[in-house]
């Protein structure tokens, strides 16, 4: 084997160790890692959110290049493709930690729509939110609305 391939298998099962050693010894199955990713992604919206919200409602001062950061984040991860997040046999009641509803995989074309609904006000977000404080406030209304247009049917409140 030439050492340069030698080399690359060598650094991917490095790294292939390194995710298996995160999860505390025993090795995720592939449902577990996808809901793993799916919140993460979920969590890192909420975060940027956390940043754009609070100038939005004046509690905190604006500040325009903090919020192009957020809001760029957002649109970049609204332009993953998810369909990898959500294996069949991740409903709630199928895998320990999940809220996603089972109507999720009834309506998978509606389910995606609302991402890309998602998508569409995130790239909006994106040319208002370095404008001034009214634009954003606009765009972060929109984005709201977007998360809970998904939230409401597909996600469990409980
Ligand atoms: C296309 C549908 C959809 C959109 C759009 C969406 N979410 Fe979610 N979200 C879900 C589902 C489904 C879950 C439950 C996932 C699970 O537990 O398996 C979830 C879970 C979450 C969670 C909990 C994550 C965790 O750690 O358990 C947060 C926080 C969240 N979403 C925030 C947001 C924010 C903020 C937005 C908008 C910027 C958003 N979501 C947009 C479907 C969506």
């Amino acid at each position: 084997m030439p050492v340069r391939t030698a080399l690359t298998r060598y650094a991917l099962a490095c790294l292939a160790g390194a995710i298996v050693a995160t999860s505390a010894g025993a090795q995720p199955s592939p449902e577990q890692t996808a809901l793993a990713i799916r919140q993460g992604h979920m969590k890192n919206y909420a975060a940027m959110l956390g940043v754009l919200g609070p100038m939005a409602q004046g509690a905190r001062e604006y500040d325009a290049a903090a919020a192009q950061v957020a809001a760029d984040n957002i649109y970049h991860l609204s332009m993953i493709d998810q369909t990898h997040y959500w294996p069949p046999g991740t409903a709630q009641g199928e895998i320990e930690g999940s809220a996603a509803l089972p109507a999720i995989w009834e309506n998978m074309d509606d389910f995606m729509a609302k991402q890309e609904a998602l998508a569409d006000v995130a790239s909006q977000l994106r040319e208002a939110a370095g404008t001034d404080l009214a634009s954003l406030q606009a765009a972060v209304g929109a984005l709201g609305q977007a998360c809970g247009a998904c939230h409401q049917p597909y996600r469990a409140q409980n």
